[in-house]
Protein backbone atom coordinates (compact mmCIF):
# COMPACT_ATOMS: atom_id res chain seq x y z
CA UNK A 1 0.00 0.00 0.00
CA UNK A 2 1.13 3.59 -0.27
CA UNK A 3 1.12 6.48 2.04
CA UNK A 4 -2.22 7.69 0.85
CA UNK A 5 -3.59 4.33 0.97
CA UNK A 6 -2.03 3.79 4.66
CA UNK A 7 -3.49 7.02 5.34
CA UNK A 8 -6.94 6.72 4.12
CA UNK A 9 -7.31 3.16 5.67
CA UNK A 10 -5.98 4.46 9.30
CA UNK A 11 -8.65 7.24 8.93
CA UNK A 12 -11.24 5.24 8.12
CA UNK A 13 -10.72 2.52 10.97
CA UNK A 14 -10.27 5.12 13.76
CA UNK A 15 -13.81 6.20 12.55
CA UNK A 16 -15.13 3.01 12.78
CA UNK A 17 -13.70 2.26 16.13
CA UNK A 18 -14.50 5.65 17.87
CA UNK A 19 -17.53 6.58 15.89
CA UNK A 20 -17.84 10.50 16.95
CA UNK A 21 -21.28 11.84 18.07
CA UNK A 22 -22.98 8.37 17.86
CA UNK A 23 -26.02 8.66 19.91
CA UNK A 24 -29.58 9.21 19.78
CA UNK A 25 -30.84 12.81 20.67
CA UNK A 26 -33.82 12.45 22.21
CA UNK A 27 -36.68 15.61 21.44
CA UNK A 28 -33.87 16.57 18.51
CA UNK A 29 -35.05 19.86 16.85
CA UNK A 30 -34.77 18.09 13.43
CA UNK A 31 -34.56 14.39 12.58
CA UNK A 32 -34.27 12.51 9.52
CA UNK A 33 -33.57 8.81 8.40
CA UNK A 34 -31.61 7.52 5.19
CA UNK A 35 -31.79 4.11 3.80
CA UNK A 36 -29.67 2.78 1.06
CA UNK A 37 -32.36 0.34 -0.80
CA UNK A 38 -29.05 -1.45 -2.55
CA UNK A 39 -27.68 -3.13 0.61
CA UNK A 40 -30.54 -2.42 3.09
CA UNK A 41 -28.40 -0.18 4.76
CA UNK A 42 -29.83 2.80 7.15
CA UNK A 43 -28.93 6.10 9.70
CA UNK A 44 -31.39 8.14 11.54
CA UNK A 45 -29.70 11.91 12.12
CA UNK A 46 -30.75 14.28 15.11
CA UNK A 47 -29.85 17.80 15.25
CA UNK A 48 -30.09 20.10 17.71
CA UNK A 49 -30.05 23.78 16.86
CA UNK A 50 -28.61 26.77 18.53
CA UNK A 51 -31.90 29.46 17.47
CA UNK A 52 -32.77 28.95 14.25
CA UNK A 53 -29.03 29.17 12.59
CA UNK A 54 -26.48 26.87 14.07
CA UNK A 55 -25.60 23.33 15.24
CA UNK A 56 -25.77 23.08 18.45
CA UNK A 57 -25.04 19.32 18.36
CA UNK A 58 -25.60 16.04 16.08
CA UNK A 59 -26.53 12.52 16.76
CA UNK A 60 -26.81 9.27 14.34
CA UNK A 61 -27.62 5.92 14.79
CA UNK A 62 -26.48 3.72 11.78
CA UNK A 63 -26.37 0.40 10.55
CA UNK A 64 -23.94 -0.05 7.57
CA UNK A 65 -20.97 -0.47 6.22
CA UNK A 66 -17.79 0.74 6.97
CA UNK A 67 -17.66 3.62 4.58
CA UNK A 68 -21.23 4.69 5.55
CA UNK A 69 -20.45 4.42 9.11
CA UNK A 70 -16.88 6.42 8.65
CA UNK A 71 -18.88 9.40 6.55
CA UNK A 72 -21.08 9.77 8.90
CA UNK A 73 -18.94 10.34 11.96
CA UNK A 74 -16.45 12.59 9.62
CA UNK A 75 -19.94 14.52 8.55
CA UNK A 76 -20.76 14.96 11.90
CA UNK A 77 -17.20 16.47 13.03
CA UNK A 78 -17.63 18.45 9.92
CA UNK A 79 -20.81 20.20 10.62
CA UNK A 80 -21.22 20.05 14.82
CA UNK A 81 -21.20 24.17 16.23
CA UNK A 82 -21.57 25.74 12.06
CA UNK A 83 -23.97 27.34 10.55
CA UNK A 84 -27.28 25.19 8.59
CA UNK A 85 -25.74 27.50 5.58
CA UNK A 86 -22.25 26.03 6.06
CA UNK A 87 -23.87 22.72 6.77
CA UNK A 88 -25.12 22.65 3.14
CA UNK A 89 -22.19 23.92 2.17
CA UNK A 90 -20.12 20.76 3.44
CA UNK A 91 -22.61 18.79 2.10
CA UNK A 92 -22.69 19.93 -1.26
CA UNK A 93 -18.80 20.20 -1.49
CA UNK A 94 -18.55 16.65 -0.56
CA UNK A 95 -21.45 15.45 -3.08
CA UNK A 96 -19.70 17.37 -5.85
CA UNK A 97 -16.11 16.24 -4.69
CA UNK A 98 -16.82 12.03 -5.45
CA UNK A 99 -19.42 12.70 -7.78
CA UNK A 100 -19.75 15.55 -10.29
CA UNK A 101 -16.21 17.03 -10.27
CA UNK A 102 -16.57 18.48 -13.12
CA UNK A 103 -13.38 20.93 -12.85
CA UNK A 104 -14.73 22.09 -9.64
CA UNK A 105 -12.01 22.42 -6.60
CA UNK A 106 -13.68 21.12 -3.30
CA UNK A 107 -13.28 23.37 -0.72
CA UNK A 108 -10.73 20.31 1.45
CA UNK A 109 -10.98 22.86 4.13
CA UNK A 110 -14.74 22.92 4.93
CA UNK A 111 -15.21 19.16 4.83
CA UNK A 112 -12.30 18.14 7.58
CA UNK A 113 -12.11 14.63 7.50
CA UNK A 114 -14.51 13.91 4.55
CA UNK A 115 -11.70 14.53 2.60
CA UNK A 116 -9.94 11.69 2.61
CA UNK A 117 -13.36 9.59 1.21
CA UNK A 118 -12.20 11.50 -2.20
CA UNK A 119 -10.93 8.45 -3.70
CA UNK A 120 -14.56 7.00 -3.20
CA UNK A 121 -15.04 8.40 -6.56
CA UNK A 122 -13.47 5.71 -8.40
CA UNK A 123 -15.52 3.25 -7.19
CA UNK A 124 -19.28 3.72 -8.02
CA UNK A 125 -20.58 1.01 -6.35
CA UNK A 126 -19.45 2.45 -3.20
CA UNK A 127 -20.47 6.38 -3.76
CA UNK A 128 -24.27 5.66 -2.10
CA UNK A 129 -22.51 4.01 0.95
CA UNK A 130 -20.23 7.81 1.48
CA UNK A 131 -23.42 9.77 0.54
CA UNK A 132 -26.02 8.43 2.79
CA UNK A 133 -25.51 10.21 5.64
CA UNK A 134 -24.90 13.26 3.37
CA UNK A 135 -27.68 13.25 1.79
CA UNK A 136 -29.88 12.52 5.11
CA UNK A 137 -28.32 15.62 6.65
CA UNK A 138 -29.55 17.72 3.97
CA UNK A 139 -32.97 16.14 4.23
CA UNK A 140 -32.57 17.19 8.27
CA UNK A 141 -31.45 20.55 7.51
CA UNK A 142 -34.26 21.00 4.79
CA UNK A 143 -37.71 20.11 6.76
CA UNK A 144 -38.59 20.96 10.08
CA UNK A 145 -40.52 17.73 9.50
CA UNK A 146 -39.06 14.03 10.03
CA UNK A 147 -38.32 12.74 6.34
CA UNK A 148 -37.27 9.38 5.13
CA UNK A 149 -34.51 9.43 2.41
CA UNK A 150 -32.83 6.94 -0.06
CA UNK A 151 -29.76 7.03 -1.81
CA UNK A 152 -32.38 6.05 -4.71
FE1 LIG B 1 -24.68 -0.37 2.54
FE2 LIG B 1 -22.35 0.71 2.19
S1 LIG B 1 -22.87 -1.35 1.75
S2 LIG B 1 -24.19 1.70 2.83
Amino acid sequence: MNDLQDLYAEVVMDHNRRPRNFKKIEGADRTADGFNPLCGDQISLYLNLDGDDSIQDIGYVAVGCAISKAAASMMSEAVKGRSLENAQRVVSEFRQMITDRDGHEPDYEIMGDLEILEGVANYPTRIKCATLPLHTLASAIDSENKKIVSTE
